[in-house]
């Protein structure tokens, strides 16, 4: 481990997953037995807060949760964990962000996202949070609140000198001169292709969209591949970081373990392709257990699963 603290600030969104494990999903009016079920934290954005948390940094929220039983259980879900969650905000009058999953015997899972009061998050809670964005070395935004939003905080990023990754996760058409100023954009292989058009099913697909992704401005491209790794990408140079063989029993939150924890690993001052090939293994073990929070190791559990797979770079 290093000595350096990291200090992240994640502007995203907070939803409670609702999640059932089945063995086939219904067709159109069939009523069929789900195997499991399970009730817990998520939220792209939340989750990459949870991850960087666990993995030892400090970290504050900015978010809007519903007021519903959801919205005030969540903010006490941040607290618990030791997050600053003092510009989470309640919605009036709005359900908080839900997410039915569904995940099937190999692990894979399909999401559907209510976005309830994560849409009312605003360029002005953006403003109002400022005071606590201007101690983040890293600031992380996903898609899952307005896209005016998230320009706002890349904007917001630039202007006062602080590291922004950008998840653009779920994946929506994206205008590249407002992300441009990102230090890293983050798809996996699917939001790639919904954001470029370019087909990326393999490693060589993923370089050509990285490329493109490139020339559209952005400054470092990381394409997420799942049991393949990721795939960097820079104006110099295009690396393939591989992945760490574990036995998936569901691969939900997995991107948002690997952008919580990679945001840590720089902040505390790891060269990229360490803290890339890291985040590799921190998702890959999110993989190992069921749930998105409760999924991700915490950072003692993860060094010594490094140390044991002999820290690949
Ligand atoms: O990335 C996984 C997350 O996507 C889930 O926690 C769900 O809430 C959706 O945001």
């Amino acid at each position: 481990m290093t000595a350096k603290e990291s200090m992240i600030v994640v502007v995203g969104s907070a939803n409670v997953d609702l999640t059932t494990f089945n063995e086939v999903f219904p067709r159109p009016g069939e009523t069929i037995f789900g195997k499991k079920f399970d009730l817990g934290f998520g939220g792209k954005g939340a989750n990459q807060a949870v991850a960087a948390r666990l993995c030892g940094a400090s970290v504050g929220m900015v978010a809007k949760v519903g007021s519903d039983l959801f919205g005030p259980a969540t903010i006490r879900n941040f607290e618990s964990q030791g997050i600053d969650a003092t510009c989470v905000g309640i919605a009036e009058g709005v359900s908080s962000g839900v997410a039915p999953i569904f995940v099937d015997p190999s692990g894979q899972n399909r999401i559907i996202v209510v976005k309830g009061a994560n849409d009312t998050l605003s360029p002005e809670d953006v403003d109002a949070a400022a005071p606590l964005l201007r101690k983040a070395d890293t600031i992380v935004m996903q898609f899952e609140v307005p896209l005016r939003t998230v320009y706002h905080a890349v904007r917001f990023a630039k202007a006062n000198g602080v590291r922004c990754i950008l998840n653009p996760a779920p994946a929506q058409p994206v205008d590249f001169k407002e992300v441009a100023a990102a230090d890293y954009f983050i798809p996996n292989e699917s939001e790639a292709e919904v954001i470029t058009g370019i087909p990326v099913t393999s490693a060589d697909e993923a370089r050509k969209c990285a490329q493109f992704l490139l020339q559209q401005g952005m400054r470092r491209v990381v394409i997420t591949l799942g049991e393949r790794g990721c795939l960097v990408a820079g104006p110099e140079e295009v690396e393939l970081i591989p992945a760490f063989k574990v036995q998936a029993v569901d691969t939900t939150g997995a991107g948002d373990a690997f952008i919580g924890s990679f945001a840590v690993f720089l902040g505390e001052g790891l060269e990229e392709k360490e803290a890339l090939s890291r985040a590799n293994l921190y998702a890959a073990l999110s993989t190992t257990r069921v749930g998105t929070q409760k999924s991700f190791f915490k950072r003692p559990d993860f060094e010594k699963e490094w140390r044991n797979r002999g820290g690949r770079l």
